[in-house]
């Protein structure tokens, strides 16, 4: 059913765990199954300099989420809110169709996480 790209992020995911005291914490559930998803981001003159997600979510979602974090790693927030299910799913050579709902986990999330950087960090007026 996965491909060895995807296998691969499962096996070994990247930027897995929690962060201690993040910029931006972001968490959603997927309505289509129940699971959870939690990103959270450290944030430098509005690039996303580091980034780790903790999920309970099948292996697609974790496979995702992992690709998703090295996607978006050294991008602006515009850049970063900017990729879609698709282009994760293309990284990772392709989900099956019935998982595509689980690679919105992860974006959805880092969503979240730069409204909550943004609502904690207003931009400077002075
Ligand atoms: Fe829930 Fe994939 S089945 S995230």
């Amino acid at each position: 059913m996965y491909n060895e790209t995807i296998m691969d992020h499962f096996r070994n995911p990247r930027n897995a765990g929690e962060m201690k005291d993040p910029d931006g914490v972001g968490t959603v559930g997927n309505p289509a199954c129940g699971d959870i998803m939690t990103i959270y981001i450290r944030v430098t003159d509005d690039v996303i300099t580091d980034i780790r997600f903790k999920t309970f979510g099948c292996g697609a979602a974790i496979a995702s989420s992992s690709f998703t974090t090295e996607l978006v790693k050294g991008k602006t927030l515009e850049e970063a809110i900017r990729f879609t299910r698709q282009d994760v799913s293309n990284g990772l050579g392709g989900l099956p169709p019935i998982k595509m709902h689980c690679s919105n986990l992860a974006l959805d999330a880092l969503r979240e996480a730069i409204k909550d950087y943004r609502a904690k960090h207003p931009p400077q007026t002075t």
